[in-house]
Order: structure tokens, then sequence, then C-alpha cells
């Protein structure tokens, strides 16, 4: 006979939703599965990359990694790596990279990225550019269906001489763009980067790592057109360094969602 089963009392066991953080070290911790002794690493900057700092400065620590180098994108990525115990080298002792793990702002379909809130896409660019294999790490919140599309900053590092100009004619190249916009990056706007930077103000320019500015291009519908043609624009600018779009770099990206782990491959 049919046995019915009275539900338990009192109320029903709470499944609390993982929090972004949970999520981003649940990517980063998935792609320090990568990681093999012996490599030479692009170590990223921002939150997520934060927690494959952390993981790798443990696994070296318990031993189950060795001989492992790592070149830092940002001086803040330098000190959080060496406060987690892995040693550091650079782009001269090792102009090519085994494996980059980083954080991108956005991720399109195609698996190009903004990169650069907080503020250290030159350096991310030079260090992700060198690598044979660059894993991208990103909650669910980071997939846009174009790059811009989020409605955050598309950066582009500038030098300090002359940034008004440089400003003027960055924003004539997008002139008639429906929605676009575009300012210098104080350092109270590098909202990103204050989460991880000590110094900041409301009134001075953010300066980078590479003592220059940042100019954030706003396209409220995303960037439409194609991509590598505007990079060519962007960066025939005299004045510009780099800007933040990082068309075909990544190998994979390693989405991690409520529901679990989605990996896209190039
Ligand atoms: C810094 C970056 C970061 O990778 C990007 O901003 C993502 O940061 P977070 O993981 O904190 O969301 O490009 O220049």
């Amino acid at each position: 006979p049919m046995v019915a089963v009275a539900p338990a009392p009192g109320p029903p066991s709470p499944v609390t939703a993982p929090s972004q953080d949970e999520l981003k070290r649940v990517a980063a911790h998935r792609a320090v599965e990568q990681v093999e002794s012996g490599m030479v690493l692009g170590l990223g900057t921002g939150s997520t990359a934060a927690h494959t700092l952390d993981r790798i400065g443990d696994l070296i620590i318990r031993g189950e990694l060795r001989d492992i180098v790592g070149i830092p994108t940002s001086e803040w990525a330098a000190a959080r790596a060496a406060s987690a115990g892995i040693p550091l080298t650079d782009l001269n002792a090792h102009p090519v990279i085994d494996l980059s793990i980083d954080g991108a702002d956005e991720v399109d379909p195609a698996l190009n990225l903004v990169k650069g809130r907080g503020g250290s896409l030159l350096r991310e660019k030079m260090v992700e550019g060198a690598s044979r294999r660059f894993v991208v790490i990103v909650d669910e919140s980071k997939l846009v269906p174009r790059l811009g599309a989020s409605g955050l900053a598309v950066p582009v590092e500038v030098i300090p001489f002359g940034w008004p100009l440089t400003l003027r004619r960055l924003q004539n190249l997008f002139d008639g763009v429906p929605g676009f916009n575009l300012k210098l990056r104080t350092a109270a706007t590098n909202a990103k980067a204050s989460t991880f930077c000590e110094n900041w103000s409301d009134l001075e320019p953010f300066v980078t790592d590479n003592k220059n500015y940042i100019v954030d291009l706003f396209f409220e519908n995303g960037i439409h057109g194609d991509l590598n043609r505007i990079s060519d624009e962007i960066l025939r600018i005299t004045g510009v360094v780099e800007h933040g779009m990082f068309l075909g770099l990544a190998s994979s990206v390693i989405v991690a969602q409520k529901e679990g782990i989605v990996v896209m491959n190039k």
C-alpha cells in the first residue's frame, strides 16, 4: 500500500543562492586547475583574479605546485601575489608566458572582452597577449550581447600631456554615434580600482601604474560596427597608448553561473 509521507515539520530548509563573490571564486578555482608545476604565469588584476592569486599561493604553500613564477599585470597584482607567496618575475626575463588567468568587465559571444575598469588594461594586454593560453574568469553578470552594452566604460589609456586634445579627438571619432559619451576618469570615478587601491581622491585624475590617464568611453547601446577597425582608429590617435577592448586574445572563458560552470572556448 502507498504510504503517505508527511513533510518534515517547520519551514523548508533555505537554499541560498551563491553570492557574486562566490561565483568569482568558483570560476577562479576552476581556472587554477590548469596551472601545472614549472609554469610561467600571467597574474591578473581585480576581485576575480584575487581568488586565483590566493589559490595559487595556497597550492604553492601546500607543496602541490612547484617552480611557479608569475608576471603581475599591475602593482596591485604584484603586491597581492607576493603576499600570497607567489615568486615574481617580469616580461623581460620571460617574454613567453604559459598561461594567464584574469577577469574581465564584459565578454561578448565571440569571446572579445572589455577590460580595464580597474585601470590595468595596458599591462594586462601586454602580459595576456604574450601568453600561449589566456583563460578569462567571470561571473555571469559579465556576459553581454556586444561590447559596451553593459553601459559601463570602455577605457582608453592616454598620456597626460595634452590629454584634453586627445579626448577631443576621441570625441570626434565617435561623433554622431547615438548615446556616445566620454570623460576623463578621476580617482573617485575609478570605482573598481577604489576597491583595491588605497590612495584615491575626488579631484585628481586617476593615474595608471604607467603614470598615464584614462578616458572612459560610454556607448549607450553597445559598440556597433567592425571592432578591429574601431580598435585601429582609436590606436591611430596620437596620445592614445592602448584601449580596453581585448579582441581575439582569450583562449577560453570560464563563466560561473548560479546553476554551474559554463566554459566557452575559442
Ligand atoms: C582591471 C581589469 C579587471 O580584470 C576587470 O575590471 C574585472 O575586475 P573584477 O574581477 O573585479 O570584476 O580589467 O583592469
